[in-house]
């Protein structure tokens, strides 16, 4: 299994301007993890790199195992419709965008469905004209619509989720939303071909659950028609009933917050996965040459894969170094530095500035009660993707 860093000799074939940009992201993160944890008294901005924006709490689809719509998420409805009246007009991020220009972070824009936050493509331009990586993770059923604007503003890279072969993934993430990908994908490579581009860099992002294990590899095969660059095997965020109540009752006691978003993960599409023949599936996918890079989320050993999904916790990655390098923007604006987890906001751009707030009172009384817990992560993040993506590997795991 191939580790996040296989992507950037991927892009230095694709572009070498694109390479540059995510190995000096990489190389901030690497140095990141060897620091001496800072807290007060430190500006924290000289090692911030990476910036998550969930731009909008609106999506067109409703994924079974997805965290803020799926069975247990709770931005749904009219929740998320009152929710949508609160998201951060673009003038708004331009001004952080600036603040943060000279740093260049990769930007990462989700969502919700970032297709539906209203001036999308007036950010992405404004964040690229900055120097900025820019990466946009879609569930892709509105790709077909915007391809030619996308190609023509050539945007960086592109992640559309795909979770399995046609009627699997529409078990998964809605009926008919294979077909509206697979339409969005031609689209794109229509475009390219007509605009002589080779930009954006396209991906597939596959989350693993107990629904969609055992047909990996007829998607892997599916995906060799769309010409992508990149496969990205994500093996799931995933907590249970007893690390919720641990992780709530820890977040209450030293950050004084109720946590409610981790709940939307305890779903059960963890269980009954075979590890060793997920293994296998996943040994057959890396070692077959489909014509892009396959990347499993976290790489384990093969003798842990079962572990991962039966045994949640026992940390297969710790340390987080999300506080010290990285933030997420919620969509009304609030900082926070889990993606995943917004209860705990540290500030919000609509207010003060992203500097002030990264270097906060607030930002630091989280690093001080992350830091404080066992092996440097909250009991509620030991299947994390953030923390999967970017906390240091147990040994052995
Ligand atoms: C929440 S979505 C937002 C962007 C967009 N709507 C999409 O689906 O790509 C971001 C990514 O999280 C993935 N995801 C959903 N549920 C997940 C889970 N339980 N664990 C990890 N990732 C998950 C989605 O498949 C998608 O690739
Ligand atoms: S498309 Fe994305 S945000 Fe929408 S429900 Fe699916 S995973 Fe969640």
């Amino acid at each position: 299994m191939k580790f996040n860093m296989s992507v950037v000799p991927m892009l230095l074939h694709k572009n070498l301007g694109l390479a540059f940009k995510m190995a000096r992201g990489f190389f901030k993160m690497e140095r990141t993890k060897l620091m001496k944890r800072h807290f007060e008294n430190y500006d924290h901005m000289k090692n911030f790199c990476l910036i998550y924006m969930k731009l909008t709490p609106l999506c067109n689809l409703r994924c079974v195992m997805c965290g803020q719509r799926g069975d247990k998420g709770v931005l749904k409805g009219e929740f998320a419709a009152n929710e949508a009246k609160s998201i951060v007009p673009v003038e708004t991020y331009k001004k952080m965008i600036d603040e943060l220009a000279e740093k260049k972070p990769v930007y990462y824009l989700w969502g919700g469905e970032p297709f539906l936050y209203p001036d999308l493509f007036e950010l992405v331009r404004y964040i690229q004209s900055k120097g900025s990586f820019c990466s946009i993770n879609t569930n892709g059923t509105l790709l077909e619509k915007y391809a030619e604007q996308i190609v023509k503003d050539k945007w960086n890279v592109i992640f559309v989720s795909l979770d399995a072969f046609k009627d699997v993934n529409d078990e998964m993430r809605g009926p008919g939303s294979y077909d509206r990908v697979i339409k969005g994908f031609e689209a794109i490579n229509r475009e390219k071909k007509k605009q002589g581009s080779n930009l954006p860099v396209m991906g597939v992002v596959t989350t693993v659950t107990n629904k969609n294990y055992k047909s990996l590899a007829d998607l892997a095969v599916a995906c060799k028609d769309l010409e992508i660059d990149l496969h990205m095997y994500n093996l799931g965020t995933y907590t249970n009933d007893e690390i919720f109540a641990k992780h709530k009752a820890y977040f209450k006691e030293k950050l004084g917050t109720d946590i409610y978003c981790l709940e939307g993960y305890n779903t059960g599409y963890n269980e009954n996965i075979d590890g060793a023949e997920l293994h296998k599936i996943l040994d057959t996918i890396h070692s077959t040459n489909y014509g892009y890079l396959s990347i499993t989320v976290p790489a384990l050993n093969p003798e842990k894969t079962h572990e991962y999904y039966a045994k949640l916790d026992v940390p297969v990655r710790n340390h987080c170094i999300v506080p010290w390098c990285q933030a997420n923007i919620n969509y009304n604006g609030d900082v926070c530095f889990c993606a995943d987890y917004s209860e705990y906001p540290l500030g919000n751009i609509k207010e003060q500035s992203f500097k002030e707030i990264y270097n906060g009172e607030r930002a630091n009384k989280f690093r001080h009660a992350i830091s404080e817990c066992e092996g440097g992560i909250f009991p509620g993040c030991l299947r994390c993707y953030q923390n999967m993506l970017f906390g240091k590997k147990i040994k052995g795991y």
